[in-house]
């Protein structure tokens, strides 16, 4: 068993996955220096506790540029949790689907990402690799646990947009064409800090809506959050059993 605490940083509507933490303290992020989030369905408070009896530290809600925060304050979370000894980070979000195949209310393991926010959280000569952005390992120990239990879960590529506003159908073909699976507007500058710290990171996508222009329902947000619900009660399932075997 590994003594340093897992961080799990919770997306759009994924509350839920907190319930099934036994709650030691909680440290609002203004206290953690962040910046409070602005947007429904985003708490800002890391949670530290224990699921099955293994340490964890939620970041429930986080920073994200579309709120106007620099790439630094967004990833702000993450270099805190590296200082309470996280050492490996499971970031899930909320994400509109672009492949047919993947169809909303399932989730999506990132394999890789674009950073199509055109900024980083690093400055510097910080030239880091992500060849393995998101840890192989640890995915094929979800992507078995996954199918053991009959879960589906997609593995994909994750678009990472500034927004706030959501793609035009325009924009969704040519993330297409780029090869992304999934589109969302967090997750990668934090991949990016969190690989630069060196912990060992798991990307997680709830796909909640088709992107715009696959169907022909225009997104809102309520949607998202819905569907963000009905889909984490799986997820915490599968987090359950995959973490209680740390
Ligand atoms: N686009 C961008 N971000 C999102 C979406 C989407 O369709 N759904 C949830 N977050």
């Amino acid at each position: 068993m590994s003594t340093s605490p897992i961080g799990i940083v919770l997306g759009s509507g994924l509350g839920p996955l907190a319930e099934a933490v036994v709650v030691e303290r909680e440290v609002p992020f203004a206290e953690a220096g962040l910046p409070a989030s602005t947007v429904p369905g985003h708490q800002g408070c890391f949670v530290f506790g224990s699921l099955d009896g293994v340490s964890v530290v939620l970041m429930k809600g986080r920073v994200h540029l579309y709120e106007g925060h620099p790439p630094q304050a967004v990833t702000a979370g993450v270099r805190w949790l590296a200082e309470q000894g996280v050492g490996r980070l499971i970031l899930t979000n909320a994400a509109g689907t672009l492949n047919p195949e993947f169809a909303p209310g399932s989730w999506m393991l990132l394999a890789d990402h674009l950073n199509l926010t055109s900024t980083s959280p690093l400055h510097g000569a910080d030239f880091i690799d992500l060849t393995t952005a998101y840890d192989a390992q640890w995915r094929e120990v979800f992507r078995t646990a996954a199918a053991a239990r009959g879960m589906p879960l997609h593995e994909g590529v994750y678009a990472g947009l500034r927004g706030p506003q959501y793609e035009t159908p325009a924009e969704v073909r040519m993330l297409r064409t780029l090869g992304a699976d999934a589109v969302g507007m967090s997750t990668v500058l934090e991949t990016i800090q969190a690989r630069a710290l060196g912990m060992t990171v798991l990307g997680f996508s709830c796909l909640t809506n088709w992107a715009a222009g696959i169907n022909r329902e225009p997104l809102d947000h309520q949607e998202v959050l819905t569907a963000g619900k009905a889909a984490a009660d799986a997820m915490v399932q599968l987090l359950r059993e995959v973490v209680a075997r740390d």
